[in-house]
């Protein structure tokens, strides 16, 4: 079967959390099931996991038998316009009639096409009809056509469309538009692409044409306990919330970084016969910086592929080499760089379209850490075709420009979440001093070591979410908030949640009365005191 070639039963195992993503397509699915059209573009750099998700999506379609799924990823199909229509109108009829379920090879072409459909089938006059076509324009309505003469409603995925646009570009043909045009009802259209600057072409454009109808989603990296939940699946076994803590640090919440760490650290505690977080550092520094490692390899491509499309050059390796040392403002790149601020500006927009960088609020960031300390370190190194782990010498040297890089790590608002996560983890099952948790009338405390994230409540028919509960002997509630506290804040979540100790962790601090009338259960914490915490781990 198809389906099980493109999404294996090993892969599917693995699949993990993106329920944000699920939720927004199958509830625009129930929309178009009434009859409307709905659309998708999906954005993310390569490797972020766009393909885990329409895969998933679309298997969990299969088993809707009210619906169509139709699946074509353009990715490696020869840049040749008519060729593509082609194979665009083979793998739509092979889903029509297969459900993914046949063998697409004999649905390659239109000629063999003919002769695999029934002279009754009512597909092979629009078959015959394309093949008599040569407008490309034609041909391509003519395809759109056969999907709006089905009588169900469509779910029409097309992965890696940006190949297809530019060979559409090439040929003249306003692919979009004319899907626009054609596509009006029960059908979900979905955009996939991870070329950004040309993806980001289409949300905008579509803003304009498709009347706001085309909704972009970014993908996110993981956050911790989808960190953890992933590498779990992946070892078959339970780890521990520090050695999560490590590998969300490691790699950003990228989850293809994940993979590769987690199965070389397996490999390496295995052959070397050390333990699985000493094998954790070695597979980090091994896939990252030799050039035959998997990370190295992504990051390289990152680095060439994607500054290749940038249309400005001249600064863009200062700009970015200037970035690696955290999150900055335009001003403060111009000043340190040497440049106006305008070029920076116009820099940054595009630096921003390829989706390398990111923008929260005004201040501009790489979009992965890992991707930062590659760029930083690279520089000073002589290439390194590989590493072993008796290479003391290279893993001391890497160790050592790791930390230089990484402690300029401060602690801004988008990475305020992620960072209290992973201290939260490190310091699971420990005994400590609340003093150094931050403000409080606690002593020794010893932290829970099992956590649940996101738990909620239900009360009065309101329902009730906080950030964490760490439990064993002892019940603890943990709050994150980016906002400021005050005493009502804490009174209102003690009323909803029973516990035995309160933990506030906040970015913009507490209120002197919050500080002043602290009470015996409760540990408040603001950003210093976690920026001095992330240091002592
Ligand atoms: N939700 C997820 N759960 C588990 N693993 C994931 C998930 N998303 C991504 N991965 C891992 O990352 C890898 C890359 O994901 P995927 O192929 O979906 O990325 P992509 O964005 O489509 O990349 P490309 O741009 O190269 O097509 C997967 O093979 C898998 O190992
Ligand atoms: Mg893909």
């Amino acid at each position: 079967m198809y389906v099980n070639i493109l999404y294996p039963e090993n892969e599917r195992k693995l699949f993990t959390d993106r329920e944000d993503v699920l939720r927004k397509l199958n509830h625009a699915l129930s929309d178009v099931k009434k009859g409307a059209f709905r659309g998708f573009v999906i954005l993310g750099v390569r490797r972020c996991g766009k393909t885990m998700i329409l895969k998933h999506f679309l298997f969990e379609l299969l088993s809707d038998s009210s619906v169509i799924p139709i699946y074509v990823d353009f990715e490696g199909m020869p840049r040749d316009f008519n060729i593509m229509l082609d194979r665009l109108i083979g793998w739509i009829i092979f889903w029509i009639r297969t459900r993914g379920i046949g063998d697409p090879v004999e649905y390659g072409s239109p000629s063999i096409l003919i002769r695999k459909l029934g002279r009754d089938d009512a597909l092979l006059d629009s078959v015959l009809r394309f093949i008599s076509l040569t407008d490309l324009d034609l041909k391509f309505r003519s395809i759109l056509s056969i999907i709006n003469s089905l009588d169900k409603p469509v779910v029409f995925i097309l992965d890696e469309i940006q190949d297809f646009l530019i060979t559409a570009q090439e040929a003249k043909i306003d692919v979009l538009g004319i899907m626009r045009e054609m596509l009006r009802s029960k059908t979900l259209l979905v955009l996939s692409g991870s070329i950004r600057s040309i993806m980001y072409k289409v949300s905008m454009d579509s803003k304009e044409r498709y009347f706001l109808q085309l909704e972009t989603i970014e993908i996110q990296p993981f956050g911790l306990k989808d960190t953890w939940e992933l590498t779990e699946k992946i070892l078959g076994e339970n780890i521990s919330g520090a050695t999560a803590a490590k590998i969300l640090r490691l790699t950003g919440g990228f989850p293809f970084y994940i993979y590769v760490i987690t199965n070389r650290a397996r490999e390496l505690s295995e052959l070397y016969q050390i333990g699985f977080d000493e094998a954790l550092d070695i597979a980090y520094l091994q896939e990252t910086y030799s050039s035959s490692g998997i990370i190295y390899e992504h990051c390289r491509y990152l680095w060439s592929e994607y500054l290749g499309y940038a249309r400005r050059k001249r600064y863009l390796r200062s700009i970015l080499e200037d970035l690696i040392t955290g999150p900055k403002k335009i001003s403060e790149i111009a000043k340190n760089v040497g440049i106006d601020y305008n070029t920076v500006y116009i820099y940054m927009e595009e630096l921003e379209k390829l989706g390398i960088v990111k923008r929260d609020n005004n201040t501009y960031y790489i979009f992965n850490p890992v991707f930062a300390r590659w760029i930083a370190i690279r520089k000073e190194l002589p290439e390194i075709l590989r590493i072993h782990p008796e290479d003391k010498g290279i893993i001391t040297q890497l160790k050592k420009l790791e930390k230089r890089v990484s402690r300029a790590e401060r602690i801004a608002s988008h990475t305020f979440e992620m960072l209290t996560q992973r201290i939260i983890a490190e310091l699971l099952g420990t005994t400590i001093e609340a003093g150094k948790l931050g403000e409080t009338k606690l002593n020794k405390v010893k932290i829970p070591d099992k956590i649940i994230f996101n738990p909620t409540i239900k009360k009065e028919n309101k329902i009730y979410e906080v950030d964490a509960i760490l439990e064993n002997d002892q019940r603890w509630v943990v709050e994150i908030t980016l906002s400021k506290i005050d005493r009502k804040y804490i009174q209102e979540t003690k009323n909803v949640w029973k516990a035995d100790i309160y933990w506030f962790i906040t970015y913009q601090g507490y209120t002197k009365t919050a500080k002043n009338n602290i009470e015996n259960n409760e540990i408040l914490t603001d950003k210093k005191q976690l920026e001095k915490l992330l240091k002592g781990i």
